[in-house]
C-alpha cells in the first residue's frame, strides 16, 4: 500500500464502486462567502478501519465532517456513504442511511437540559417511537456502561460531569443506534494524557468488538500511533496524503515532515515504540519457551 499524494481530482461518475469503501468523497468544494475552505477534495474510509484525520486549525477537518453527515451543503462534489449518494437524496432515504452511524461532535453537543440517559435515548425515540420507557432505560444503560461510564451517570446532567466523562457520555449517545460507522470530532481534545490513552483504547476495543468503522479527527500525536490503521492530511483545502504514518514519513510534504518530524511527533513515536516493545516482551514472557516444550513432549 502506497500513500497517495496530491493526486488531481477524480469525477464522481467515474468513482470507484467497492462494497469495502464505507465513505468515498469526490471533488468537493466548501466555501463561505469568498473563503474556499475545500476544492477538489477527494477520501476514501475503508471497511473496518480507523482513518485519523489531521490538518491545521480551520484546514476544514469539522466542515468534511459536516459535509458527509448532511449538516453542511457543499457547493461541488459527490458523497457517498455505504455505497449510497448523500447529497441531494430524499429526506427518508437519507434518514435510512443516517441511522447507521453515530457522530461524536468536537463540542460534544449534549443536550444541557437532559439527564445523560435521556440524551442516550433521543436517537432510539427518533428511530423506535415503539420502545417503552423501561426498555428506553435498560438500552440507554448498556450504552452508557459500553462508553465506560458507572451507572450513576445516568441520571446526571451535562453541567454535573467532569469533561472526560462528558466525552462519555457523547460516545454513549452515537453509540445509541448500534452504528456501523462512527464519526468522532476531536474526540480527546482537552483530557488528560491518562484519560486521553484510556479513550483511545476504548475506542480501539469498540472498533474491535463490534467491527465499527471510525472516521477519526485529532490533533492527537499519540492518538494517531495508538489507534489508527491510516491516517489522511488536510491541507491547501484537499487531502493531500493519505496512508499509513510510516508512509506518510516517506512523503516530501513540508506540512507532514513538520507535523510528524517536530519534537511532538518525534516524542509520540518514541512513545508508540516503547508501548510497542513493552508488549512484544510481554507476549514473549507469556509463552512457553520452545525447550520446555521439547522436554514435556
Ligand atoms: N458555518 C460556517 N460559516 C462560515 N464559515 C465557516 C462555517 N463553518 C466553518 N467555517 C470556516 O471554515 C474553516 C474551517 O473550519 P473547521 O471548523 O472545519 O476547521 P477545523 O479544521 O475543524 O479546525 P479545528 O482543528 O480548529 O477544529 C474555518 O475558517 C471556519 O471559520
Ligand atoms: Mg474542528
Amino acid at each position: 500500500m502506497t500513500a497517495i499524494l496530491a493526486k488531481p481530482a477524480v469525477p464522481a461518475s467515474v468513482a470507484p464502486h467497492d462494497d469495502d469503501m464505507v465513505i468515498c468523497v469526490r471533488g468537493l468544494r466548501n466555501q463561505f462567502g469568498e473563503q474556499v475552505v475545500h476544492e477538489h477534495l477527494d477520501l476514501d474510509v475503508r471497511r473496518g478501519e480507523i482513518l485519523g484525520v489531521v490538518g491545521g486549525s480551520g484546514t476544514g477537518k469539522s466542515v468534511l465532517l459536516r459535509s458527509i453527515i448532511g449538516l453542511q451543503t457543499p457547493s461541488a462534489g459527490e458523497v457517498t456513504v455505504f455505497g449510497e449518494q448523500m447529497l441531494g437524496r430524499e429526506e427518508t432515504e437519507a434518514r435510512n442511511v443516517r441511522r447507521r452511524w453515530g457522530v461524536l461532535f468536537q463540542n460534544g453537543a449534549l443536550f444541557s437540559t437532559l439527564t445523560v440517559a435521556e440524551n442516550v435515548q433521543v436517537p432510539l425515540r427518533e428511530y423506535y417511537r415503539r420502545l417503552d420507557a423501561t426498555l428506553l432505560d435498560e438500552i440507554a444503560g448498556y450504552k452508557i456502561a459500553m462508553s465506560g461510564l458507572g451507572p450513576e451517570a445516568g441520571p446526571k446532567y451535562p453541567s454535573e460531569l467532569s469533561g472526560g466523562m462528558r466525552k462519555r457520555a457523547a460516545l454513549a449517545r452515537a453509540l445509541s443506534l448500534d452504528p456501523e460507522l462512527l464519526f468522532l470530532d476531536e474526540p480527546t481534545a482537552g483530557l488528560d494524557p491518562i484519560g486521553a490513552a484510556a479513550f483511545d483504547s476504548l475506542i480501539k476495543s469498540l472498533k474491535d468488538i463490534l467491527g465499527l468503522t471510525v472516521f477519526l479527527i485529532t490533533h492527537d500525536l499519540d492518538t494517531l500511533y495508538a489507534i489508527c490503521d491510516r491516517v489522511a492530511v488536510i491541507a491547501d483545502r484537499k487531502v493531500v496524503a493519505v496512508g499509513t504514518i510510516p508512509e506518510l514519513l516517506a512523503l516530501d510534504q513540508p506540512w507532514i515532515q513538520e507535523y510528524f518530524n517536530g519534537p511532538r511527533g518525534r516524542t509520540a513515536a518514541k512513545g508508540a515504540e516503547t508501548l510497542h516493545e513493552e508488549a512484544e516482551e510481554r507476549a514473549s514472557r507469556a509463552a512457553p519457551p520452545a525447550v520446555q516444550a521439547d522436554a514435556r513432549g
